[in-house]
């Protein structure tokens, strides 16, 4: 086996019962085997005939070592393992890639392979790894399924956006194996880690706003959401119930939390007010500044010249929700984006918000942290304490916060 860096999160002692279906990327398989075994895990194949098509169970059993498992019939002989067996004998199925079939046959109950059967009979957590074309990964049936299968708390890890085996592009390749391997490990650190924040109720908002100028048109500014989706993440991964203000992102709904979807500033604002009250108020939004007076009917060129917009300033929501009130979550938490002279600024407008503390970063463009994964912090308390955490990911900034904030309510710090 090769050996993995010690940064890498391990898989030790895990057994990972993998189903491979039958689509193109089933061909990933033996090397996600590898990836998951080389983390520590014993991974056992179950092998549809289709996943046959793309990948030799001769491959499989060569990687895994193990057994690779097809035919139901031969199962319920009970010669070696009865498929009731087999489907507990792992602690976590997964299914990678799962097939727009698969994921519909999972949704409806069906059983008709011993790939189905498995999921059926299982009682342990099952993840999911989509694989199919943009088309019928967009298709409504299999949103559908999909939604009906987070609904009943199956995990689901990507897909990928990108050039597709099909010549299409778009949503619908596999995760790749590394990402898969990660995200398992991840969501098994996640599983057993203590819940600290687990009576508290925390909101974030997040993504930029739109504000309309007509039916058609709209101010938006650049903001991906990612770093406010990852503080979610990691609050909802510590236990806290979680509301997501956010506004329109390329995002999916981060495991675990309650979305709730708005576009202009005041929708944001009432949103905000409808889910307290809350222990914890994150503001990582990129709330737009200015509204358009908008106009009923689309704009015209009428040869009368570009029209004027009338702005008007938005509300502040985080300075109204740090204002002092019955409702005031008894921790507020600004972020404060600028390009230079970034903690004198933050100070100054962590006093101006009334908000506890304020999450400062660089935007300037060269360093890339609007849109992009990472990003460079200063966390600035209302006791004068700053600190700074540079160059991590926008998820490791996240975990930092949620750990953060968790210690304040542990120890009553400011
Ligand atoms: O004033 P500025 O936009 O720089 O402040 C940034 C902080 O204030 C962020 O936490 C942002 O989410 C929040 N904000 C807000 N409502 C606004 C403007 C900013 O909640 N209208």
């Amino acid at each position: 086996m090769p050996t993995v860096p010690s940064s890498v999160q391990s898989l030790i002692g895990r057994r990972v019962l993998l189903i491979v279906a039958g689509g193109i990327a089933a061909f990933k398989t033996p090397d996600l085997v590898r990836r998951l075994r080389e983390r520590g895990a014993s991974v056992r194949v179950v092998l549809t005939d289709g996943g046959a098509q793309f990948v030799t169970p001769l491959t499989l059993q060569a990687v895994s070592e193990d057994t690779v498992y097809r035919d139901l019939w031969s199962l319920t002989d009970e010669s070696a393992m009865g498929h009731i067996q087999l489907s507990r004998s792992a602690d976590v199925v997964l299914v990678a890639p799962a097939t727009a079939h698969i994921l519909a046959r999972m949704a409806h109950g069906l059983a008709d392979d011993l790939a189905t059967t498995v999921l059926l009979a299982t009682d342990k957590p099952v993840l999911v790894a989509p694989a199919m074309n943009v088309r019928m990964f967009e298709h409504p049936a299999t949103q559908a399924n999909l939604a009906l299968l987070a609904s009943r708390g199956v995990g689901i890890i990507g897909p990928d956006e990108g050039a597709m085996a099909c010549g299409e592009y778009g949503p619908g390749r596999m995760a790749e194996p590394l990402a898969i391997a990660d995200h398992l490990a991840g969501w098994f650190a996640a599983r057993e880690a203590p819940k600290p924040l687990a009576s508290r109720h925390a909101l974030v908002t997040s993504g930029p706003t739109y504000e309309p100028i007509d039916p058609v048109r709209y101010i938006a500014n650049r903001s991906s959401g990612k770093q406010g989706h990852a503080v979610a993440a990691s609050l909802a991964a510590l236990g806290a119930r979680v509301t997501l203000v956010s506004g329109p992102v390329r995002l999916p709904d981060p495991p675990g939390v309650d979305v709730v979807a708005v576009e202009t500033a005041a929708e944001m604002l009432a949103a905000c007010r409808a889910a307290l009250p809350a222990d914890i108020f994150v503001a990582a939004a990129a709330v737009a500044d200015w509204r358009v007076e908008a106009a009923g009917q689309k704009l015209k060129k009428d040869g009368g010249g570009p029209p004027t917009l009338a702005l008007s300033e938005n509300p502040d929501i985080l300075a109204s929700l740090s204002a002092p009130s019955p409702d005031r979550p008894a921790l507020v938490i600004g972020f404060a984006a600028e390009t230079n002279d970034i903690v004198a600024y933050a100070r100054a407008k962590r006093l101006r918000k009334g908000c506890d503390w304020i999450v400062a970063n660089d935007v300037s463009p060269a360093t890339g942290t609007f849109g992009g994964d990472r990003n460079s912090v200063y966390v600035i308390r209302a006791d004068g304490t700053e600190e700074a955490w540079e160059n991590l990911a926008k998820t490791e900034v996240a975990r930092r916060l949620a750990d953060a904030i968790s210690n304040h309510f542990e120890t009553g710090k400011k």
